[in-house]
């Protein structure tokens, strides 16, 4: 997900290792879709289908993306409304003596961890973390400069709660989070191996439609960071088979295969920037300086990989660019609902068997990633408009995100500034 707090102050990456030891072995925990009855959304997309809420039925795509749909009306096209409850896949761990399941959006986009400690007035059946019934759960004190690092911009310090580290987590979106920051143990099935002192933010006051976030950014108190402080690697492999629970796997289980992408590390954000030097349609560049797609010091611009970002997304100029180049090959676009670049399906033939439809790629120093068909061009239920799944940015940052990067084998190595991609099918439990 994208925080909309970017550089308000610098932050000191805590160099030092924030807890006690590293788990051995490297940890396995399920990414879990929407669409499936052990997601907290799933209710929520039964009910927006019509669909019965006493039983479990499978759900596919046409579900899913209907689900996604309702949360836009026509003319709420932006940024800050298509991330809202965008699909996301949901991590779940174990926390707290005796150990309780609790959730979060896995986000390589956000720096801390934070699950819900209230149930949110109005939410019907999102968990939520009952910390008081932990006997390892604690506070964080005032003084502890260490989990109560104010240079980062989600720790407010001790400010209205007394005595008490807040934090508060604003997305792009206009969600937000809010509560104090605390430490417990999390275990992983199924080694049940303990991590003692793991920070994370409680949250007492945070928006409906989320229950927590798991933040695995480039930052110090990302999970990833704080699990293996000295290599914080991990991979991830999200299944587009809407009935599957994915993985993600950290430290030495973190699975680094395929080609390699420079990263690149902004010494103010969390985020992981990609050295993206062109944006292809059918092979040929958008018409868009290639600047456009750097780093900016401030970390203010570039182009970042997101797993809390449902639709990858162009900054504006970009944007305008991709269109114009894919208008070239098939005429006038049309906007329908969030998308903006849509045409009717009779302008491809029948789903999917007819190809006239562009490709689209990013190009990195080594190869051009090109993404699947279907990772971009989706048919939207209850119509005959087939639209590109790229959403235009209103802030300088341009976004990979997850839809594009389905069926693909995702490795982090923020210690040598690579990531590892490779098209697959992905391990499911
Ligand atoms: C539905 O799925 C959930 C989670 O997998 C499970 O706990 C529950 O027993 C299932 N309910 C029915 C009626 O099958
Ligand atoms: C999804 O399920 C619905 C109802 O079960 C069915 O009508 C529809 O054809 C399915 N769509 C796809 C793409 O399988
Ligand atoms: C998705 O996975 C389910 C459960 O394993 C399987 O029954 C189904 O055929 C798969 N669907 C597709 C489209 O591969
Ligand atoms: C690109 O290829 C060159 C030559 O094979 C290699 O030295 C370099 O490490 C590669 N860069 C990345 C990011 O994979
Ligand atoms: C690592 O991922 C690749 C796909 O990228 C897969 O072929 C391979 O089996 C995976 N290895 C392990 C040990 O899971």
């Amino acid at each position: 997900m994208f925080p909309n707090i970017l550089l308000i102050t610098t932050i000191s990456f805590l160099a030092f290792s924030l807890a006690s030891s590293s788990p051995s072995k490297g940890l396995i925990a399920p990414l879990i879709p929407p669409t499936s009855p052990r997601s907290p959304f799933y209710i929520e997309i039964l009910k927006e289908n019509n669909i019965l809420i006493t039983k479990n039925v499978t759900l596919n795509r046409t579900h899913y993306m209907k689900w996604l749909l309702t949360k836009y009306s026509p003319d709420e096209f932006s940024e800050v409304y298509f991330q809202k409850d965008a699909g996301y896949h949901v991590m779940d761990m174990y926390m707290g003596d005796p150990a309780q399941l609790v959730y979060g959006i896995f986000d390589t986009g956000s720096d801390i961890v934070w699950i819900q400690c209230t149930r949110q007035t109005g939410q019907k059946k999102f968990p939520y973390y009952k910390y008081s019934k932990s006997d390892t759960y604690k506070n964080v004190q005032c003084d502890d400069k260490q989990k109560c690092n104010t240079d980062n911009t989600y720790i407010l310090g001790c400010k209205s709660l007394p005595n008490n580290c807040e934090f508060k987590a604003t997305y792009g979106d206009a969600t937000s989070a809010f509560g104090v920051m605390a430490t417990d143990i999390i275990t992983f099935k199924p080694e049940w191996e303990i991590f003692h002192d793991f920070i994370f933010g409680c949250s007492l006051k945070n928006s409906n439609s989320m229950m927590g976030v798991i933040g695995a950014s480039n930052s110090g108190y990302s999970l990833p960071k704080q699990l293996y402080p000295n290599d914080p690697k991990f991979s991830y492999c999200i299944s587009d088979n809407l009935s599957k629970t994915s993985v993600v796997k950290f430290g030495p289980a973190a699975n680094l295969s395929g080609g390699t992408l420079d990263m690149i590390k902004n010494l103010h954000t969390g985020f992981y920037y990609l050295d993206v030097l062109a944006v292809k349609v059918n092979g040929q560049d958008i018409d868009v300086r290639p600047v456009v797609f750097e780093m900016s010091n401030d970390g203010s611009k570039g182009f970042v990989t997101d797993s809390g970002t449902t639709f990858s997304g162009l900054t504006s100029v970009a944007f305008d660019a991709l269109k114009r180049k894919i208008e070239q090959f098939l005429g006038p676009s049309k906007k329908y609902m969030i998308f903006e670049i849509c045409y009717p399906t009779s302008r491809f033939g029948p789903w999917p068997w007819q190809h006239a439809r562009p490709t689209i790629g990013l190009e990195v120093t080594n190869f051009t990633l090109e993404f699947e068909e279907i990772r971009v061009w989706q048919l939207i239920p209850n119509s005959n408009m087939e639209c590109l799944q790229m959403m235009r940015v209103m802030s300088g940052l341009s976004i990979l995100g997850f839809e594009q990067l389905l069926n693909v084998n995702v490795g982090h190595d923020p210690n040598h500034n690579l990531m590892y991609l490779e098209k697959t099918t992905c391990e499911t439990t």
